[in-house]
């Protein structure tokens, strides 16, 4: 588990409008599906929640999985300073700890490209959703390496093919798994390096 990178990253997580504007983009595209004060869900590679303090008000309970306790205390601020009841940050990693609780919505946010165990991490999240519960995974499309800096380390995969994700998934007992690209991110002094982001989804039979 590398954490490092993240810990240092977290203070100043949210200063990056890009950042901020992506997951505004990830949670509009996650919002779609129907989610319902009911669910009990949980976000996988939370950050500082830009995304899942964005969904938590359409859901009955978040509980928000990170491995970087940076990012957790930034997480775990805003809870606080914002009054927030229905979320539990939690440091935990899927492929290592002990972890059963079942969900009705499981999502996933610019995370799974840090996991080397990728294919291993996705059947674990099909394996944790209740029957009929929904997944909803945001990550970059294939690309050429060229998105992250130098700086970053942790980094295992450089975008994913979006048919292999949805194989995976759909052999792990997944029904309409469909995926759309939800926002092209732009990098370069031009800005003209594009980095499209998917949106895959699907829900357990
Ligand atoms: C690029 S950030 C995305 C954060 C957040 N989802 C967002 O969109 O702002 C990736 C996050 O995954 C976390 N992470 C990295 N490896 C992880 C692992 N093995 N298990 C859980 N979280 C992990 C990092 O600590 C970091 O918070």
């Amino acid at each position: 588990m590398t954490t490092g990178h993240f810990d240092k990253a977290a203070t100043d997580w949210d200063k990056k409008q890009r950042r901020v504007q992506l997951a505004a983009k990830i949670s509009t595209a996650i919002a779609r599906l129907p989610l319902s004060a009911d669910m009990d869900a949980l976000e996988y590679g939370c950050g500082t929640g830009l995304v899942g303090l964005a969904l938590a008000p359409a859901l009955g309970h978040l509980t928000c999985i990170d491995t970087s306790q940076g990012m957790l205390d930034v997480l775990q601020e805003k809870i606080r300073d914002q009054g927030i009841s229905n979320v539990r940050p939690l440091r935990c990693d899927l492929l290592i700890d002990d972890y059963s609780k079942r969900h009705d919505l499981i999502f996933c946010a610019m995370t799974l490209h840090h996991i080397q165990e990728s294919d291993t991490l996705l059947l674990r999240f099909a394996e944790l959703l209740k029957q009929g519960g929904y997944l909803a995974l945001a990550d970059l499309a294939q690309e050429d390496g060229s998105f992250h800096d130098s700086s970053v380390t942790g980094v295992h995969h450089h975008g994913f093919d979006r048919e292999q994700l949805a194989a995976l998934l759909t052999a792990a007992g997944l029904i309409d798994v469909k995926s759309e690209i939800i926002h092209i991110m732009t990098k370069g002094e031009e800005e003209d390096r594009k980095y499209p982001v998917f949106l895959l989804t699907g829900h357990k039979a």
